[in-house]
């Protein structure tokens, strides 16, 4: 192999704000655990993001990088594999964000999807946060400064990987040169996980996640909770599959495809109860779940190590985000003192 690393540059990353959920797991943490060996892969975790709407609580979000970090590493990222880093700690993002923030329009910013949707689920109004309007912008730069040309996130997050090429665009057109590349989001095949309740997203402020180092009375609660077809009364009745929670699920989780694909059959037929397709999702979901939070567990008992492996990570992506800035600052013609 020859010393230049030849792989694809991934970015992605989190906002620290609770631990990660199976919406996480299948909507990107599954596949970044995979490209750790076939890409030159970096997980962000967010903390200056997160502060843009947690702003009166910045403890929450210094506690959760940890809990995230757990997360990460009892999935199976490996982090002599793939650099984690701690957002905050690295100010050349903070300076490419207001060298972009000139690239684009506060009326572009309003029109940003997902901005709209956050702005008005966390009913902010007109009181919203110049920081938070601004965060595709800082996103822009988180993903840019890495150079990085995969992105893998959920379906929610396109429109910010739209908004940061059109960043790129911009910036390399004004440098004369392609000196930043375009990027392009990674979607799992099942972007969105819906809550157990069935409401369309698993989402903490909703009440409806999975965590991912859910106990095994969490896990059977929650299954036994989930929506299912309400017109199948009795076993004997037929029973819709779309929509019904249960199934959903065990399409994301099930590691036999066959099978499910038999059961639902089966259940549209008529003849298969509730309560013996939630027991199988119990157990798979058990089957998931506990190593992961086994190996989270013994992670947790060494605080320290987890540390070590932020504090590392992220001198080494300040290296890569300062070299970044530099060029831009150059590109730009900027003083370099
Ligand atoms: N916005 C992302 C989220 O809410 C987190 C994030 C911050 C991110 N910077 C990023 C994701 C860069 C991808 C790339 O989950």
């Amino acid at each position: 192999m020859s010393n230049v690393d030849q792989r694809p540059i991934i970015l992605t990353g989190d906002r620290p704000t609770g631990q990660l959920h199976l919406g996480h797991f299948v909507g990107s943490l599954r596949s970044r655990v995979g490209l750790q060996d076939s890409h030159h892969q970096h997980l962000l975790l967010a903390d200056a993001q997160a502060l843009t709407d947690n702003a009166d609580n910045p403890d929450k979000v210094r506690r959760n990088i940890l809990e995230v970090a757990l997360d990460y590493l009892a999935v199976g990222i490996d982090p002599t594999k793939t650099t984690i880093c701690v957002q905050s700690c690295l100010p050349a993002l903070n300076e490419l964000t207001m060298l972009y923030l000139n690239f684009v329009t506060v009326a572009r910013l309003e029109r940003n999807p997902t901005i709209k949707s956050e702005i008005q689920m966390r009913g902010f109004e007109r009181d919203i946060p110049a920081g938070f309007l601004c965060y595709p912008v800082a996103q822009a730069a988180d993903i840019t400064a890495f150079k990085a040309t995969v992105v893998p996130v959920g379906e929610d997050q396109i429109p910010m990987i739209e908004q940061t090429n059109e960043i790129v665009r911009r910036v390399n057109r004004q440098i004369g040169q392609d000196l930043l590349p375009e990027c392009k989001a990674l979607l799992s095949n099942m972007a969105r996980l819906p809550g157990f309740d069935g409401k369309a997203k698993m989402s903490k402020s909703l009440g409806n996640t999975i965590v991912l180092n859910a106990s095994d009375k969490d896990i059977k609660k929650a299954v036994n909770a989930m929506y299912t077809d309400p017109n199948h009364l009795r076993i004997e009745d037929p029973g819709q599959v779309e929509g019904n929670i249960v199934f959903t699920y065990l399409d994301a989780f099930d590691p036999n495809k066959e099978e499910v694909e038999e059961l639902k059959a089966h259940y549209r037929r008529g003849g298969l109860g509730d309560g013996t397709v939630k027991k199988r999702l119990e157990g798979v979901l058990k089957e998931l779940i506990t190593p992961i939070r086994e190996r989270r567990e013994e992670l947790a008992k060494d605080p320290d190590y987890i540390m070590d492996v932020l504090r590392q990570g992220t001198d080494k992506c300040r290296l890569i985000t300062q070299q970044t800035l530099d060029e831009v600052k150059d590109g730009l013609g900027l003083f370099k003192f």
